[in-house]
């Protein structure tokens, strides 16, 4: 009898998948049909029951309407949280070309910031100062002249501007651009750990499991050149209590740098300003050419 039903069941699944058969686009298709056998196959792992089944329909409704046009997506959120949004970075980033580890883009990118010069002070909240430099440069090491790092870090108070509408607009966000000799520099403040939304599904999903909603200290670039692949990227403060632990899963070694703190007589602080003592990241993040 059992057998039977087990054999129903597999039937179940074979006749979906044939439905999708002639789906006239390829890839489409190969989509549909693995799709639908790897959540077959977690309904009959799992034995998934009814009440469990509408509670992931509830989930899943939820997500959505937790979204918004501009600053609030869910599903990304998710996506993040059970490590899908890294698993898509890493299979499409498999080969190692020299250029700069990438990670996840996140939910907070805001387009049409403003416009910064070299050195430019992007912090309008308070902070501890830092001093963020380098260069862009390709993989063979020549400095890319015209690139567009375009940066958002949250505040002090783990919000970003956008999110937290008390913040001035443009906060701790800007396109830096690289002067000829690739390099670029950012005034702004050290980051900090900050939890990832909690006020949603994604919230209740993490608390429920017992998982923390924290993301270690970093700043996120995405940086554009003509005849360069987008570089999405952060960078992650190497002292983060959060970095064996983060959230999204979205830390890699290479992108760890030290925030030293550097005195007031320090050449740089005269260069860009600085009337007290700051701290200063280095970091040189290398392109790929298209
Ligand atoms: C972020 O770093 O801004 C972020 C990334 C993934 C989920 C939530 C926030
Ligand atoms: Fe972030």
């Amino acid at each position: 009898m059992t057998t039977n039903r087990n054999e129903a069941e597999r039937a179940l699944t074979e006749r979906v998948v044939a439905s999708f058969a002639g789906t006239p686009d390829q890839r489409l298709r190969t989509l549909m049909q693995s799709l639908v056998r790897h959540i077959h196959e977690f309904v009959r792992e799992v034995e998934l029951t009814e009440a469990e089944w509408m509670a992931a329909i509830r989930f899943l409704t939820a997500t959505g309407k937790m979204c918004d046009d501009v600053v609030r997506q869910e599903f990304i959120l998710l996506s993040d949280t059970l490590g899908v949004s890294m698993l898509v970075d890493a299979i499409n980033h498999r080969f190692a070309t020299g250029a700069t580890d990438t990670t996840v883009f996140g939910p907070f990118y805001m387009s049409s910031m403003p416009d910064r010069a070299y050195g430019e002070n992007m912090a309008a909240t308070p902070g501890t100062p830092a001093l963020v430099h380098g260069r862009v440069l390709s993989t063979d090491g020549e400095p890319v002249t015209d690139a567009v790092l375009d940066v958002w870090q949250t505040a002090d108070n783990g919000m970003y501007s956008g999110q937290d509408t008390a913040q001035p607009h443009g906060n701790l966000r800007g396109r830096y651009h690289t002067r000829s000799d690739g390099s670029y520099a950012i005034r702004t403040i050290v980051p900090v750990s900050y939890p990832i939304p909690t006020d949603g599904p994604v919230g209740r999903m993490l608390e429920a499991t017992a998982r923390h909603p924290w993301r270690p200290a970093h700043l996120h670039f995405m940086i554009d050149a003509p005849g360069y692949s987008t570089l999405v990227t952060h960078i992650f403060d190497e002292d983060d209590p959060y970095l064996n632990s983060d959230a999204v899963f979205g830390v890699k070694p290479s992108l760890m740098v030290s925030f030293p703190e550097r005195s007031p007589d320090d050449a740089l602080a005269g260069s860009f300003g600085y009337d007290g003592p700051f701290r200063e990241a280095r970091y040189d993040f290398i392109l790929d050419r298209r």
